[in-house]
């Protein structure tokens, strides 16, 4: 696998550097792909719509605390991966890099294709993240509890039930691994493949609490493969709120990629404020200057570089 320097601007190029490097053998089940999603996710999901800060633009998990977050322990990974890429294009900023990689692995394991812009600018430095993020830690789910701390968690960031569960169904990619969030096994069979099986087998499996020492989780078993769920993952089908969109989910897997799509990108948006050269500046927190709430960008947007700096211009998104 030879990793190419592609045109600047050439995002479609990047995504398909992004696709040679999605294999590999050695890592888990033989995919980088489920972690490029949830080094995504965890870039942008400490967003916060009161303070305003947190979210992808300024790849701030590069440095600590972010970095060092027992929560995103095991993206290095995901960055390690990438990183040939990043330094055979410069041009292009971790924080795109790391977004742009979450929805090429969903696409390239047969998921939709999620709508995504460029723009986002780094930290240069440990001290300009320091200065400019403010207090962005403690923001991430945690597994071992309940339905109301998913929506405490996931309000913050602006997302509705529905847009919770949908987003949940990401879980049909990966596992969990004992060396970083102590739980262990992969939701689905094949967890390379995207999919709406996480929605089947919450309902139609009978879980049941593992028993061995490590924290508390479900297992079933599936053609002699031990499944896993989550206590927030079974918050999902015991909440009367959320399970009707898992119902609906399991029955129309159309739905689920149209609905995770839209919430997936408008994750992956949250907090990138891009000005009028397309690109989203690294300010000192926006909260400060009473940044209105709604700056912030849903999905269905058109092209934000049209007509605007060159690298706008010749952007092929
Ligand atoms: C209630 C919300 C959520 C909780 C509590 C949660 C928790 C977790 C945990 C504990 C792991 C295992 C990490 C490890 O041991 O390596 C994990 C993995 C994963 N999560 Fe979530 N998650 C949530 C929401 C999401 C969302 C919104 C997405 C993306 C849209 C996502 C995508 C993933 C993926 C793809 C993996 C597998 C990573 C891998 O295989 O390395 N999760 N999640």
């Amino acid at each position: 696998m030879s990793i190419q320097s592609i045109k600047e601007g050439d995002y479609e190029g990047i995504r398909g550097e992004i696709r040679k490097v999605l294999k590999q053998p050695q890592y888990d089940d033989g995919s980088a792909g489920p972690v490029f999603v949830r080094l995504a996710w965890h870039a942008s999901g400490n967003f916060s719509l009161v303070e305003h800060n947190g979210g992808s633009n300024g790849a701030g998990m590069r440095f600590a605390p972010e970095s060092t977050d027992p929560a995103n322990a095991g993206l290095t990974h995901a960055i390690d991966f990438l990183m040939p890429i990043q330094a055979a294009n410069p041009w292009i900023s971790h924080s795109d890099l790391w977004t742009l990689a979450g929805i090429t692995a969903i696409e390239a394991a047969g998921g939709p294709r999620v709508p995504w812009q460029p723009g986002r600018t780094d930290y240069t430095s440990a001290a300009a993240a320091e200065e400019h993020r403010g207090q962005v830690g403690d923001r991430l789910p945690d597994g071992a509890k309940g339905a109301d701390h998913i929506r405490e968690v996931f309000s913050r960031m602006g997302f509705t039930d529905q847009e919770i569960v949908a987003l949940s169904g990401a879980h049909a990619l990966g596992r969990c691994h004992p060396d970083r969030s102590g739980f262990d096994g992969p939701w689905v069979v094949n967890p390379t493949r995207f999919s709406n099986q996480y929605y089947k087998l919450l309902l139609t499996r009978k879980w049941v609490p593992r028993q061995w020492d490590g924290p508390f989780q479900y297992e079933t078993t599936v053609a002699g493969t031990k499944l896993m769920m989550l206590p927030t993952d079974m918050a999902l089908i015991e909440d009367e709120k959320f399970r009707p969109w898992v119902e609906k989910y399991a029955k129309d897997q159309d739905l689920f990629f149209k609905d995770f799509s839209l919430a997936f990108g408008k994750l992956l948006e949250l907090g990138v404020d891009r000005d009028d050269t397309g690109f989203a500046k690294l300010v000192k927190k926006a909260a400060e200057e009473g940044k209105p709430l709604d700056k912030v960008k849903m999905a269905g947007w058109g092209c934000p570089f049209a007509g605007t700096g060159p690298r706008g211009r010749d952007a092929k998104l």
